[in-house]
């Protein structure tokens, strides 16, 4: 699959493990979870790779050796430190308070500010550097969403230098660099060429219409950053569609179905949709502790129909005048304002809800906000007849994904709705909901069997092995190929 000789290093703002420093100063590590996080996981463990990221939160200088070791040896990871600084601008302040609002179709939600945006240069330099030192003749290099976009641009003039491309390719680089204090890496020694290496970028999210996209005042730096690439793949044939016609329209370049001609090559643009890894989910039910968790939540709720949601609690996801029986809500970036209004807005409407339909024996929402342990939720998943998830957008929802593999017993029934979270769509989630509580055993069954058999097949291995694969395929340009 690879380049005689190379390796595989897979790019992401957030490293797989939690770190975390008790009183004593003792360091502990632990893996985490999450919809990308555990994707890329899964596929870790078809293909081993290092993973690059951030280790999200302040480490001091003196700790990072003992820290570096430990990641490395025990994880296969490298960290990427970012002053606290550049880290809340880059991540709380760029990416998620401009790029994902943006790409989810909320504007309104979007706050420009020159700042963040030179703190997101500033991070992107940062992981530059670090992934420049881990490359390797022949390497491949998978960055990950939106949070590094300008990556795969500054990897080339890390590569090829500042002479490299065109006069845009110059400039954009200059741009870019410019005003980002610190940072000479670019300019210090010439960079040393490092033959054969392929680059390829992943959006976990999706793209927006050019309409859309065009909104951002840094949209030409962004889709730059990201054409450097061999490769660039999106879940859905319309997100790439989305890509190829802002490239036209925002940088006038010819695209094709398959990609978008730059500076002489083309940046190829592929549909890869992700998956879960099944038998995680599917191998737990089987162990004792979630057997006896799933026989209490049967008795438990016996006699009535359990709807469950589970979502990270995010506007895009749809939250406003529905009525779920279990809803766990996974606390995220909370230190965003968006996210900490609408923390109190549903807190506020679960309270109205229980308050006004629940009696002593029952109540109508049963609400988390937090996360639950893998066993719990497999159980509750285990156990509901029916999985409701309400986006009004999203890159692609993995929990309806993580239900079908565990519903082999139950087989329940999945509502799975684009935009149900719009004003209009409301009536048809009710009907959906009607529709599936009262839907007969065999149309479940036969539903099931099919969905549970696309799960099964297109998992986060297929999803990371194809794009890898694909990148295989691609001949790199004649420099390249000379030097290999
Ligand atoms: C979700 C999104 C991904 C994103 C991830 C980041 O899974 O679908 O596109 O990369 O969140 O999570 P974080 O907790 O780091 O903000």
């Amino acid at each position: 699959m690879f380049p005689k000789g190379g390796h595989l290093i897979v790019v992401s703002n957030r490293l797989p493990v939690t770190i975390n420093k008790d009183a004593a100063g003792e360091y502990h590590f632990k893996m985490s979870s999450g919809g990308l996080v555990s994707a890329l996981s899964g596929f870790k463990r078809a293909l081993n790779f290092t993973w690059i990221g951030w280790p999200g939160f302040f480490i001091p200088l003196k700790d990072r050796p003992l820290v570096d070791k430990r990641l490395m040896e025990e994880y296969s990871c490298q960290a990427v430190y970012l002053d606290d600084d550049v880290a809340d601008r880059h991540y709380n302040g760029f990416s998620n308070s401009i790029l994902w609002p943006l790409f989810h179709y909320h504007p309104g939600e979007m706050n420009f500010d020159e700042e963040n945006w030179l703190a997101y240069r500033q991070a992107n330099l940062r992981f530059a550097e670090v992934v420049r030192k881990q490359m390797t003749p022949g390497a491949m290099v998978w960055v990950q969403d939106y949070h590094l976009m300008l990556l795969p641009m500054l990897l080339r003039g890390l590569l090829d230098g500042k002479d490299a491309g065109g006069e845009t390719t110059q400039r954009e680089l200059a741009n870019i660099i410019e005003g980002v204090e610190g940072d000479d890496s670019m300019s210090a020694s010439p960079p040393e060429t490092i033959p054969g290496v392929k680059i390829g970028f992943f959006l976990h999210t999706p793209f927006p219409s050019s309409e859309i996209y065009r909104i951002l005042p840094v949209r030409r730096e962004i889709l730059l950053g990201i054409l450097y690439c061999d490769l660039i793949g999106f879940h859905t044939y319309d997100y790439a569609r989305h890509f190829l016609s802002s490239c036209t329209r925002i940088l006038g370049l010819p695209t094709m179905p398959n990609g978008v001609e730059f500076e002489g090559r083309l940046a190829h643009v592929g549909t890869f949709p992700i998956g879960i890894e099944p038998n995680s989910f599917i191998e737990n039910l089987q162990r004792e502790p979630v057997k006896t968790r799933i026989r209490q939540f049967e008795s438990r709720f016996s006699g009535v129909k359990v709807i469950v949601g589970v979502d990270r609690l995010d506007y895009i996801k749809g939250w406003i005048g529905k009525v779920v029986l279990v809803q766990l809500a996974v606390p995220s970036r909370q230190d965003v304002e968006e996210y900490q209004n609408l923390r109190s807005t549903v807190n506020e409407l679960v309270g109205r809800i229980n308050g006004r339909f629940g009696t002593v024996e029952f109540m109508p929402i049963h609400f988390m906000h937090k996360s639950l342990a893998f066993d719990e939720l497999c159980a509750l998943y285990a156990v509901s007849d029916v999985c409701l998830v309400s986006s009004t957008r999203d890159g692609m929802n993995l929990v309806s994904y993580e239900y079908i593999a565990c519903q082999q017993a139950r087989q329940g029934v999945m509502i799975l709705s684009e935009f149900a979270g719009a004003a209009q769509e409301l009536e048809r989630v009710a009907d959906a909901i009607h529709e599936a509580v009262t839907m007969e055993a065999p149309t479940r069954a036969e539903n099931h069997r099919k969905l549970f058999k696309y799960v099964n097949k297109y998992s986060a291995a297929f999803w990371g092995s194809s794009f890898i694969k694909e990148m295989g395929r691609i001949e790199l340009g004649e420099g390249d190929s000379e030097q290999a």
